[in-house]
């Protein structure tokens, strides 16, 4: 899989400008949703290069990640003359860049395509790494592919136009990258005010933690081993995610990532011996910010269900979790008994109630 190059913009209509030019293409296709098109698209439209480019409008959000979508913008591709030379931006939150990824991915065998990711979950993820795909079936991400854009452009001007808790649902896929790379970057991510955002400071922030997501994803494209420790919180994030669905109070997936990483780094401690302060330091930060998903000793059966219906987190039957033995000391492929992860909610509803 070829690396993809992260341009962390200073002037994204500039830095759009350079890369599109940078390929030779017959034809400038734009996959924006309903919303990007109206907040995002007027940003960038000016820019010479984009003067010509064919808009393709999905619907907005995840229930629009579908086969329908992927059919209109390869329909569209299609009726507007597409080649194997056209060229493909994604502007959007990671909906739009999985989809209209896996639409480049697809298309004549794969053609050209530029990530710009408008919100913070899918500039630190979704938008980085080569991951492509539709829901299918009713399972999530079901059908895709690993191709990864050739450009990801990074422009945190895009997430002063977020409210507060999509900026705290990006962040969340933020201090993973911290508690699985350096204490100084963990720290630095813990120490940041959230109610006050300083758009600087957080700008640093994502170069460092795209960095760290491109660093694991160079080692291991595929997932194939290190790459799963990107996956830490989510065995039981996924669990309180889909908890907060069927209850009818759907969460945005970082709050839900946040509350599993608590349940997780308590795992950590436990199992692999991750130190008691820093457990105590990021719980406290998740509590403040974040605050706590609600269910009682009844719904653990349940959560344990959702937990073991997760393809992604089970082998055998068995549910695997990615754990730290200290911030940076990844021990991937770990399972857990029924009885441990029931303590885990308990450690959850004793600290964060
Ligand atoms: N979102 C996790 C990954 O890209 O592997």
């Amino acid at each position: 899989m070829s690396k993809q190059e992260v341009i962390i913009c200073r002037n994204v209509g500039e830095d759009l400008e350079r890369a599109v030019s940078s390929h030779a293409y017959d034809r400038l296709f734009v996959v924006a949703d309903e919303h990007t098109a109206r907040c995002c698209l007027p940003l960038v439209r000016d820019i010479p290069c984009m003067r010509d480019a064919v808009p393709v409008c999905i619907g907005v959000g995840d229930m629009h990640k579908n086969l329908e979508s992927l059919a209109y913008v390869w329909g569209q591709l299609s009726e507007k003359g597409a080649t194997r030379h056209s060229l493909l931006v994604n502007l959007g939150g990671g909906m739009v860049t999985d989809l209209g990824g896996f639409a480049a991915a697809t298309f004549k065998r794969g053609i050209p395509y530029i990530n710009v990711p408008t919100t913070l979950l899918s500039m630190v993820d979704a938008a980085v790494g080569g991951k492509t795909g539709i829901n299918f079936n009713g399972l999530k991400n079901e059908v895709g592919a690993f191709a990864p854009a050739d450009q990801v452009l990074i422009d945190c001007g895009f997430v002063r136009t977020l409210d507060r808790d999509n900026v705290l649902s990006g962040y969340a896929e933020m201090l993973k990258h911290g508690l699985i790379s350096d204490t100084a970057h963990w720290s630095e991510l813990l120490a940041a005010d959230m109610e006050h955002i300083d758009y600087d400071l957080l700008q640093r922030l994502v170069a460092r933690s795209v960095q760290v997501k491109e660093d694991i994803v160079a080692q291991d494209p595929r997932e194939r081993g290190i790459r799963k420790a990107l996956n830490f919180g989510h065995t039981v994030g996924h669990a309180f995610e889909s908890f907060a669905m069927m209850s009818g109070r759907p969460v945005l997936h970082g709050y839900a990532v946040a509350w599993g990483m608590v349940c997780e780094l308590y795992l950590s401690h436990v199992q692999a011996g991750f130190p008691s302060d820093k457990l105590r330091h990021t719980v406290a930060f998740i509590k403040e910010n974040y605050g706590r998903i609600g269910f009682t000793c009844r719904d653990y059966d349940t959560l344990y269900e959702l937990m073991k219906h997760d393809k992604k987190n089970v082998s055998a039957g068995v549910v695997n979790f990615t754990l730290l033995a200290d911030v940076g000391d990844i021990r991937i492929d770990q399972t857990a008994s029924q009885e441990t992860v029931y303590e885990l909610f308990d450690f959850y509803s004793e600290t964060m109630g």
